[in-house]
Parts: structure tokens; sequence; C-alpha cells
């Protein structure tokens, strides 16, 4: 049928995970193509409330198959407890397979990310601490262990006493008093790859069967684009590449293959950890909206930073991503503020942006150039038409479109998988 793209316009956790179940009802797969546990994807459907990790959210379908891809970097501890958490809820995973291109997120990742972050004392990233970006560094390097190498029980120790033995270099050189032992983590690992076995193989031919006949693959995204390592806000970035291009390097779909880009949007802004947030709410309305949203990492609790939305990032996103359609989700969190602010352009030293500087200290310089709509003050909870919202809820949807230039075919009102307005399939017709 096609491939669709499900990626983040802002810094992340714009609600991609309802997004992404919604789509999946109709997948016949589900691809997981870049980042690690780093990420979370809350999900609300009929089967529960789940904070997924790694495990893609096709697992709710039973007729889809869910493939992690080679772009990805896995903690097998993790996804293995995901993976139980999730059969004890009658989810069942047996649809789910592992590239053995996988990198393999190691224990001492998670020990070095730590020892980075102290290093750079007064100006961390503010990472998840989940070894996502030493993982991302190691295979950059050439370093890194795969999923395949774990299948491989006569050379996978060898593999780990060499890697452990660099790795705790690094940490004396970097000040850790913590250490990494090899026994344990050979042991640890081959615990993980008598569970994992069944699962992991080449995932290239199963793709590229998948392409060649047609079938609905739906590419799930992780991080928003300005996370993203090459277009974000460097170095206040993951360590993977957050954008639609990256969706389908990592899971090698051939660009050819490509259908549609659906791009994410909340209706205000947050951010976790460091870097520029022009329009970051240090006031009462700010500290509403994070309570109200309960906007707090899915992944590390820590309270995420809120402002109101910006245009300027979310023109930048567009234009990089070529999205076809965007989804604005969590409108219902300003039910009940008097008045939203939406920011339309920057001003920096007298001069009026229509696009965020690549510069991060001019970025951070930036003044949020405010247009001020009324409030609707009235749930919008429950509503499944657009013309059913308040007239001035539909005025901010039709003036972020505007400020966008990209439609909204979904408005998220509400967790649950069917609370929302769709307004345009998101799937592309057969035809289209
Ligand atoms: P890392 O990906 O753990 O290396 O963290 C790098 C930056 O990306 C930090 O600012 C994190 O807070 C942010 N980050 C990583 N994953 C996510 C996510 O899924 N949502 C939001 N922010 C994230």
């Amino acid at each position: 049928m096609s491939v669709v793209a499900v990626v983040g316009g802002q810094w992340g956790d714009e609600g991609k995970g309802k997004v992404i179940d919604l789509l999946a009802e109709r997948a016949d797969f589900v691809i997981r193509s870049q980042g690690g546990d780093n990420a979370g994807h809350t999900v609300v459907n009929p089967m529960g409330e789940f904070a997924l990790h790694l495990v893609p959210c096709g697992v709710f379908n039973p007729d889809s198959t869910c493939i992690i891809a080679p772009g990805v970097a896995l903690n097998p501890a993790i996804l293995l407890e995901e993976m139980d958490r999730l059969e004890q809820h009658g989810v069942s995973t047996r649809r789910l397979l592992l590239s053995d291109r996988t990198q393999v997120v190691m224990p001492y990742h998670l020990l070095l990310d730590r020892a980075f972050e102290n290093h750079r004392a007064d100006d961390p990233i503010g990472t998840t601490l989940r070894g996502i970006g030493p993982a991302y560094a190691d295979k950059a390097a050439r370093v890194g262990l795969r999923l395949g190498d774990l299948r491989n029980a006569a050379t996978w120790e060898a593999k780990v006493q060499t890697a452990v033995e660099r790795a705790n270099r690094l940490l004396v050189a970097f000040g850790s008093g913590q250490r990494c032992d090899a026994d344990e983590v050979v042991h640890d690992y081959r615990r993980h790859a008598e569970r994992l076995q069944p699962m992991i193989c080449d995932t290239a031919p199963v793709v590229a069967a998948a392409v060649a006949r047609n079938a609905a693959i739906l590419l799930e995204g992780a991080q928003g684009t300005l996370l993203d390592l090459d277009h974000g806000n460097y170095p206040y970035v993951t360590a993977s590449s957050c954008t639609v291009a990256g969706l389908l390097q990592g899971a090698g779909i051939p660009p050819r293959a490509f259908s549609r880009a659906i791009g994410v949007y909340k209706a205000y802004s947050t951010r976790v950890g460091s870097g520029p947030l022009p329009t970051e709410l240090l006031d009462a309305t700010g500290d509403y909206i994070r309570e109200r949203a309960h906007e707090f990492g899915a992944t590390t609790g820590r309270a995420r930073r809120v402002g109101w939305f910006d245009s300027v990032v979310s023109r930048y996103t567009i234009a990089l991503n070529g999205f076809d359609a965007a989804a604005l989700m969590r409108i219902d969190m300003l039910d009940e503020l008097d008045s939203v602010k939406l920011c339309t352009a920057y001003e920096l030293d007298g001069e009026r942006l229509d696009l965020p500087p690549s510069n991060l200290d001019l970025h951070s310089r930036c003044k949020p150039v405010y247009e001020e709509l009324p409030g609707w003050r009235e749930s919008t909870r429950g509503a499944t038409r657009f013309e059913d919202l308040p007239p001035a809820a539909i005025s901010f949807v039709q003036r972020v479109e505007a400020l966008l230039a990209v439609p909204v075919h979904l408005i998220g009102l509400g967790p649950e998988r069917s609370e929302g307005i769709v307004r345009q399939p998101l799937w592309p017709s057969p035809t289209s």
C-alpha cells in the first residue's frame, strides 16, 4: 500500500505514540528506525495504558509485524522487561523481529553517558543517561557490538572483553570511579541472547519483500526533528537522525518507495534537557500547563520545560521533512486559558526572522514575536468533528495551519486512541 512516516516536529514528546497507535491499526509492518530506550511513547488504547520505549506501537495490532531496524541502539535488558510487561497485560510480542545489524547498548555505555555528562560540568546536554550517545559514538568509531554478534557465542566473549577494556580506559580518563566487569556482562548478555535469539534475523529481505508487495509500512519516529544530530540544536540533541530521511535510512527503505510524512506537533512547546527554547514560559502559565498536561518525562520523570507554540522552529522542521500533513496534539490542555499565544516570528537585534538561526547563541537570544488569540474556556474533550469545536479553538487550529502552510489532518483531544478529530484519512488512499 504505502510507506508512511510519523516524525516529531518539535523537541520530542509531541504525542507521536498516539498518532502511531492510530496508524498502526492498519499497518502490515511497523518499523522503529532510530534512537533507543531514551524514547518514551505513551499509548492509551483498549488494551490499557503503556509507556513503550523500544517495542514498536504495532505490537497492539495482531496482524502487524514489528521490526527493530539497523538504525536503532537497543538495550536488550530494557527490551525484555518491556516485552514481559506487555505479555503480562495480554499483549503478544510474538510478531517482533530484531535486525542483526542493530547496535547493542552495553552496560558501559550507561556508565560513559554519566561520565561524559559529569565531564561537561556546567554545560551538560541533559541526556536521559540511557547510554544512547556513547552507543552511537561506538557505532561511528566502528567498535560497536551488534545483535548479530550476540548470536555468535564463540566470538561474543572476546568481543566483550575488548570492548569493556576500552570502555574502562575511557571511564578512567573521564574521572569516573565506576568500572564495568566483563565477566558479568558476558554472563548477563548470554541470558539475554537466549531469549532474543529467535527474534534476531536479517530483516533486510523482510523489508524489501514488504516494499515490493506494496505493504502498509509505518515508520515510527522517536524524539523530534529539533533533537536531530545533524539538523537539531547541536550539541543539545540526541545521537540519531530523527527526520523522515533518518527514518528511511535507519529502516533501510528506498526513498522512492516513500508515500507520506506526517509531522506531529503539540499545541504548545516542551523540551527536556538543555538548549534554546525561545518561547519558554518561566511563569505561572508555564507551571499551569506543565501540571495540567503532566509534562514530566516518560523515560526520566524530569519536569519538561514548557513554552508557547513556536511557528519559527516548526517552519524549519516542515521544510526539512517535507511534511504532507500535521497532527496537532493536546489542544485540550489549553481549554481553560483566557488567551493563547502563538509565536509567529523572532526578533533578533532589531531584525525579524522567520526561520531559526543555526547559531545556538543567536537562537537563545531571539525574542519571540507573539500573536495573542482568545481562549475558548470550555472543554474540547469528546469532540469528534472539527465544526463541533468551540469557535476560538477552530480559529487557533486554522491560524496554526496558516502559519505552517501544512494542513492539520489530526487533532488530539485526549490520551485515548479514540479521542480526537481525524479530518482526513491518515493513510494515503491506494490510488493516490
Ligand atoms: P540522549 O538521547 O539521552 O542522549 O539525550 C540527548 C537530548 O535528547 C536530551 O536533551 C534529552 O532530554 C533529549 N531526548 C532524548 N530522547 C528524548 C525523547 O524521547 N523525548 C524528548 N527528549 C528526548
